[in-house]
């Protein structure tokens, strides 16, 4: 919590090492899953940028990445509801087998979109992998098939998540002081 931007961190809640070995674990865990399957992980951007380089690398098969952008939130904190593809994937997902991988699931609104979006696409299969989980906030009816941390109804930051885009490069996950976005 040291820093300009640690001080506006009320309370850690994963180290940088806590986030490593559940990374660890979640990559190992989906490996056999996945190994004669080549599957496609497909990050959304920004916020699981981090997570994405970690979850790839440990989880070891054969495997694609895609990028797809969505927004919904501007820098507010509460998701509007509205989900708009900014920038899509670039290959065909026809048959594929996807892992898409967020950095958290509040609403739902997200990633039941994409789920819709990939199936109508036609992929084989569509797992869904986030790090973070909220559950007392879901609006949707959606199952997360691997979940790193179920984390309290307040807004985290670090580990690729972002207030008003800062903050992304905190090596840990924390609250942020209410104060820091009600001002
Ligand atoms: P939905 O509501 O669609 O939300 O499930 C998913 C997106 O909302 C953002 N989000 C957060 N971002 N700290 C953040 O930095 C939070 O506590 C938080 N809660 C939701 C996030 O971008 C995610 O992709
Ligand atoms: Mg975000």
């Amino acid at each position: 919590m040291n820093g300009e931007m640690g001080q506006d961190i009320l309370k850690v809640l994963y180290t940088e090492e806590e986030i490593a070995a559940r990374v660890r674990e979640l990559g190992a865990e989906m490996a056999p899953k996945f190994q004669d399957k080549r599957p496609i992980f497909i990050s959304v951007l920004r916020g699981a940028f981090i997570f994405m380089a970690d979850i790839v690398r440990a989880c070891q098969v054969p495997c694609d990445v895609e990028f797809i952008a969505v927004s919904s939130y501007g820098d507010a904190t509460a998701s509007s509801g509205v989900v708009k593809i900014t920038h899509d994937i670039q290959q065909d997902i026809s048959g594929r087998h996807l892992v898409v991988v967020e950095d958290i699931l509040d609403s739902g609104n997200t990633l039941s979109f994409l789920q819709q979006y990939f199936l109508t696409k036609g992929a084989a299969s569509v797992t869904i992998c986030t790090l973070l989980d909220k559950p007392e906030r879901r609006k949707k009816a959606i199952h997360a098939d691997y979940v790193g941390f179920a984390v309290p109804d307040e807004f985290v930051v670090g580990y690729g998540l972002d207030y008003a885009q800062k903050y992304r490069n905190l090596p840990y996950i924390g609250i942020l002081k209410p104060e820091v976005y009600s001002n």
